[in-house]
């Protein structure tokens, strides 16, 4: 339904002029960040949570320097005669990576791993992200690049990621955005694939892989997380294949001339 949505290098315009019923880009609301903190053993505690997901014992006062990690899955949480683990992550680790800003690898709108009420737009690689939050009954939506009203609960689309074992993890069913799980904590940051291209597991046993570019042809395309590289398609024995080719200095892919010029 809805809106035609012209995606990639309308970052600007989308935020300029763009709206989805009644939530518009332009009105998001930008968030604080909170980060997780330690507390200290307090006499009373056996144990403390020393990150969203790992605790240490207490003797006493006394905090010994041994982080437990809690089971696959779960997150330790904070209570008053001991921190445990359990199903829950306490609100302090939902909020820091909920809210907090990543460090853009392209430019672009991006969902946020945790929580499908905000999302994250980069207006240039290596700033930190803008994040907005979705009105009230709103979830963002990578398909339409906007907040969508939240029907189901399955509108919501978060990562989770298992203790203990580090992974590159699918965002949803989509191909083209995935999250980096380092094992320890929750998502940070969800990458999305150039377009054209398409998050690829090396095997079916193995959690890791890599964005595979989709040649429709032979030529030069252009790499959309970065101008200054691009796609060389060629045929090899039969078969389409691609290399990707950085630009020599101070240059810049031109996508209508197909090669490199100068960067003005
Ligand atoms: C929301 O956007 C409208 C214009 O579309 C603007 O007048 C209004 O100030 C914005 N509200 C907030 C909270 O930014
Ligand atoms: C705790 O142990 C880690 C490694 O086991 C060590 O790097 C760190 O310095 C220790 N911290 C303290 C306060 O002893
Ligand atoms: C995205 O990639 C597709 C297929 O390679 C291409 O047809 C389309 O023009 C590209 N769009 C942009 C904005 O680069
Ligand atoms: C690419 O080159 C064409 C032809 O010289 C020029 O008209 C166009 O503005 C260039 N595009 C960019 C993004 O520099």
């Amino acid at each position: 339904m809805l809106l035609t949505v012209a995606l990639l290098f309308t970052v600007f315009s989308l935020i300029c002029e763009r709206s989805l019923g009644q939530v518009s880009l332009r009105n998001g609301t930008a968030l604080n960040t909170r980060a997780f903190v330690k507390q200290d053993c307090d006499g009373v505690k056996t144990y403390i949570c020393d990150s969203c997901v790992s605790r240490r014992p207490c003797v006493g006062v006394q905090e010994i320097n041994v982080s437990i990690p809690c089971a696959t899955g779960s997150y330790c949480t904070t209570l008053t005669a001991g921190d445990r683990c359990g199903p829950i992550p306490s609100d302090e680790c939902i909020s820091s990576t909920a809210s907090k800003p990543f460090t853009c690898t392209s430019l672009g709108v991006f969902p946020d791993p945790n929580n499908c009420n905000v999302y994250h737009v980069c207006l240039a690689a290596k700033d930190n992200s803008n994040v907005y939050k979705c009105a009230p009954g709103y979830v963002f939506d990578i398909a339409s690049v906007g907040c969508i009203r939240q029907v189901l609960p399955t509108t919501c689309v978060t990562v989770r990621c298992a203790v203990g074992s580090p992974a590159y993890v699918l965002y949803g069913n989509s191909r083209q955005y995935y999250v980096i799980c380092d094992g320890q904590n929750l998502p940070t940051q969800v990458m999305r694939c150039p377009n054209g291209s398409f998050f690829t597991f090396f095997s079916t046993t193995l959690p890791y892989g890599e964005c595979v570019y989709s040649c429709t042809g032979q030529g030069n395309y252009p790499n959309s997380n970065n101008p200054i590289s691009y796609f060389q398609c060629y045929i090899s024995n039969g078969r389409l294949v691609y290399t990707e080719v950085d630009c020599p200095k101070n240059t810049v892919f031109n996508s209508t001339l197909r090669y490199c010029v100068l960067s003005t």
